[in-house]
């Protein structure tokens, strides 16, 4: 099977493990997965990385975030490993996409992303967080529930700088320059004249 006819059954895949999961996070669905591996094929051909692997972390990666979990890549990696037995993904790539699953947290040192598989979601991950599209998830899903402007441009700035790639930080220039300077505005505009 070539990387492209996974697609719909990594997104049935993908679906099904929400409706069971306890508590979907409404940031980490269908769009998002969606987004990140568009830019995961965009990164994934100009660098040569293997598509399957790519297409496979992508849609498989934040199985664990619907787990009431910040840090999720250990779970995620524990939910798609029976995943991709079951659907028959080819076995000599089944270690190298859960590594990818695995070290995708923010957290995880930069060091651990070895592949560039790895550094590849990692960062079309990360990018997610920028742009009007990013904008929107920070204010729905992080500002209405009470973390601060100060919070959320010190995490942008925090995603900028971790991006792995260079390829990346161009991709992001402009979505970054964005999302920074609307979060810098709203907090001027609150301000009480
Ligand atoms: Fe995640
Ligand atoms: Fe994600």
């Amino acid at each position: 099977m070539d990387w492209l006819d996974w697609e719909p059954v990594l997104k049935k895949e993908a679906a099904s493990a929400m409706e069971k999961a306890p508590s979907v996070s409404e940031a980490h669905k269908l769009d998002h997965l969606e987004r990140v591996w568009s830019r995961c094929l965009k990164l994934g051909m100009k660098l040569n990385a293997d598509l399957n692997v790519l297409i496979a972390a992508a849609f498989l990666h934040d199985l664990g975030r619907h787990y009431n979990l910040d840090v999720h890549g250990e779970k995620s990696a524990m939910l798609a490993r029976p995943i991709l037995e079951k659907i028959k993904f080819p076995k000599e790539k089944i270690g190298k996409i859960l590594d990818c699953i695995r070290f995708h947290d923010h957290s995880t040192p930069k060091s651990k992303r070895e592949l560039i598989e790895a550094q590849i979601l990692y960062d079309s991950d990360k990018l997610d967080a920028f742009g009007a599209a990013g904008v929107a998830r920070w204010i729905t899903y992080y500002y209405a529930k009470g973390e601060g402007i100060d919070w959320i441009l010190g995490r942008l700035e925090k995603r900028y700088l971790g991006l792995h790639l260079k390829e990346s930080k161009e991709l992001a220039e402009e979505s970054y320059r964005y999302a920074v300077s609307f979060f810098k505005k709203l907090r001027e505009d609150l301000k009480a004249e």
